[in-house]
């Protein structure tokens, strides 16, 4: 183990822009995706791209987990050159579904040998990461290590071994181009000036569902009130962060690392119209905000379009803007965002243990075992028994993360309510 030390580089996530002449001009007319996650809600979103585009982006491997049906329509669909799948029984399963189909030339490949494999295969020069959870990490961190630029959803990977991957992505000059919403603005925000004139960065958070509800009622809240999101449609694990605010502690987390920013210059300012995606404050007080329609189309659109812009269709009506609110999140109601910031203090495993202690406590929630309060306490329980250690490799990485859940699934049984 080492400890951490922030890396005074050239950024990540402007690699592209700083070698960007010389590496777009090896890049073919068409470029070669590869979607790990392609089943999910960004994973389609980036198809629907795909569709929209067939003369820029080609999806030509897929990487999915256990949703066997959409995934054989998509090898209908695509004829990728590879697919993979969570394990070896639904990658069986997928092949023997493609054969009675007719649909022939897709290697099946499973669990995350095949995800790494569909990563790094020769022909993809593009990698949307959109697993969600740590079960992306291995993947995108291979993909950065093999040269591909990488468009990133899957945070997890960020909060858990950002400093890895950010040291991989600068040592392979690889770009990382966030397409999570936030991170995405700030992306854009930052082309406005260099990172040494950046005073702070503001994310901003809708709130989630539960932003005027009763601190009391709190414990009552139900998996299916929690999955009501007021503002954008997404998977189940984030749309239960929003509700909790622990989505926007992990973007805080995945912001310092994509950024080379320290915590205390990542703030986060609650709005609920989800219009402004997020802010960069200037040294000389300017601030600059990226607004347009919530639709994930646009910043999946720009992170594999980047450094050009592309037309498109996502307009946003100026007209009908009549306000904008911004508002101090509430620690109190929303503990999980000062668990968050704690652990992007601390650093290391403390970062790997407030998602792992998370994924477990999500799932426990969703499944009717865990209260809504119990995620923050459960997470809580395992910070506190965290090490302050900082991993060397990604193998460290995952026996932490092994360790932080073995340590939740004990606090769950102790916390645990029947609902
Ligand atoms: N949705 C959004 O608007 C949004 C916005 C910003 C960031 N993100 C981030 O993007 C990532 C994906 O979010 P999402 O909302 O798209 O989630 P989602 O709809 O739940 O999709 C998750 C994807 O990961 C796949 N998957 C899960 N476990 C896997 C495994 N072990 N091996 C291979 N694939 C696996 C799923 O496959 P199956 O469905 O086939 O099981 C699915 O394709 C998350 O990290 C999230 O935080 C999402």
């Amino acid at each position: 183990m080492r400890l951490s030390a922030r890396v005074h580089q050239r950024p990540a996530y402007d690699l592209q822009q700083a070698s960007g002449d010389a590496k777009s001009a090896k890049i073919p007319n068409v470029k070669q995706i590869a979607i790990l996650g392609s089943t999910g809600s960004i994973g389609t979103s980036t198809l629907d791209i795909c569709r929209l585009y067939p003369e820029r982006y080609r999806p030509v491997a897929l990487a999915a987990g256990r949703n066997l049906d959409l995934a054989l329509q998509q090898c209908t669909e695509w004829r990728p050159t590879a697919i993979s799948m969570a394990d070896e029984q639904l990658a069986g399963e997928l092949a023997r579904r493609l054969r009675e189909a007719g649909v022939t030339g897709i290697n099946v490949l499973h669990g995350t040998a095949g995800t790494v494999q569909v990563a790094t295969l020769r022909e993809v020069n593009f990698v949307v990461s959109a697993i969600v959870g740590v079960a992306g990490l291995q993947a995108t961190y291979a993909a950065v290590c093999a040269g591909k630029t990488i468009g990133l959803a899957n945070k997890e990977a960020m909060v858990a071994a950002g400093e890895l991957i950010t040291a991989a992505a600068r040592e392979h000059n690889v770009a990382l181009l966030p397409i999570d919403s936030e991170h995405n603005a700030i992306h854009q925000c930052m082309r406005g000036g260099t990172p040494a004139e950046v005073r702070q960065i503001w994310l901003t958070a809708s709130g989630g569902p539960f932003r005027n509800t009763p601190l009391a009622d709190f414990e009552r809240i139900t998996p299916a009130e929690a999955l009501k999101h007021p503002t954008w449609v997404m998977g189940q694990r984030i749309t239960i962060d929003s509700a909790t605010m622990l989505n926007k502690g992990l973007e805080i987390i995945e912001a310092c690392r994509l950024f080379d920013l320290p915590p205390d210059k990542v703030r986060v300012t609650v709005h609920p119209q989800s219009t402004i995606h997020s802010l960069v404050e200037y040294v000389d007080g300017s601030i600059l905000a990226q607004l347009s329609v919530t639709d994930m189309r646009l910043p999946i659109l720009y992170a594999l379009s980047y450094p050009e812009r592309v037309p498109s269709e996502l307009t946003f009506d100026l007209a009908a803007l009549s306000h904008l609110e911004f508002q101090q999140p509430d620690l109190e109601r929303f503990p999980c965002l000062r668990l968050a910031y704690e652990a992007a203090r601390a650093g290391g495993a403390h970062c790997i243990a407030l998602n792992a202690a998370d994924e477990v406590a999500v799932d426990a929630f969703l499944r009717g075992t865990l209260s809504f309060t119990g995620i923050a306490r459960t997470i809580e329980r395992v910070l506190e028994s965290t090490p302050a250690v900082t991993p060397g490799d990604i193998g460290e990485v995952l026996t932490i993360d092994a360790n932080c859940r073995e340590t939740a699934l004990g606090v769950l049984a102790g916390v645990a309510v029947s609902r």
